[in-house]
């Protein structure tokens, strides 16, 4: 049995009325919620409040990747939403990491700020045509980024844990299935197998969301 706490369902909804009845019908006591930019850029962060007063913690994934000073900001005003989790893309570099990791210590937040490392769309093929190099290399890369940076944790493929391994950070796992679907993951992976490999946290959107 599942640690329910573990599942953040990823609410890849553009309905309002479509998430209220989803979120109706859960116990906050067994879930976390992702908020992405579909939901987020359609209705805002009254959203997040709705999520708040029902109880549930947030995951606001904007995936921020800009310059610093921009990253900085934004951070600023997501800390401000007390959001449980929130995120960056590594590849940003190491001076935009830092700027995330000012703007938490700055709001004197406890949320969680992790690195997303290479997209669970992107095949080897992918890599070597985007960065130039294998996915396990930027893999790599970006590991020393979040290190140096000393972010929460990773957002990445549960088959990635391997080579992202380190003490005291998260592994936040999307990718999942429940079904043989792999839809837009360049692998996909049952609940079970992802805490096996290390995962912390697994985030499934379809899986769950397409069931009800
Ligand atoms: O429906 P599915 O379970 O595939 O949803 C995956 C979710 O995880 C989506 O909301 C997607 O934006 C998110 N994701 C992510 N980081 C990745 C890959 C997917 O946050 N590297």
């Amino acid at each position: 049995m599942i640690d329910s706490k573990k599942i953040i369902v990823a609410l890849d909804y553009n309905d309002s009325e479509e998430v209220s009845k989803f979120i109706d019908s859960i116990d906050p006591s067994l879930c976390r919620l992702k908020i992405g930019k579909e939901l987020f850029t359609k209705y805002g962060p009254k959203t997040i409040q709705e999520f708040h007063d029902k109880g549930f913690e947030v995951f606001l994934d904007l995936k921020f990747h800009d310059i610093p000073t921009t990253v900085y900001k934004a951070c600023i005003s997501a800390f401000s939403l007390n959001v449980w989790m929130l995120n960056i893309h590594l590849s940003g570099g190491y001076d935009m990491a830092i700027a995330a990791m000012k703007a938490k210590k700055d709001c004197q937040s406890n949320s969680k700020l992790i690195g997303v490392t290479a997209l669970t769309s992107l095949t080897d093929d992918d890599c070597l045509r985007i960065y130039g190099c294998k996915r396990s290399d930027q893999l790599k890369r970006l590991k020393d980024i979040a290190l140096d940076a000393n972010v929460d944790g990773f957002v990445c493929s549960p088959y990635d844990i391997d080579i992202l391994r380190v003490k005291n950070k998260l592994f936040v796992t999307p990718g999942i299935r429940t079904d043989d679907k792999v839809n837009d993951h360049y692998k996909a992976i049952t609940p079970q197998e992802a805490l096996k490999l290390g995962s912390n946290y697994l985030v499934i959107g379809r899986s769950i969301t397409n069931s009800l």
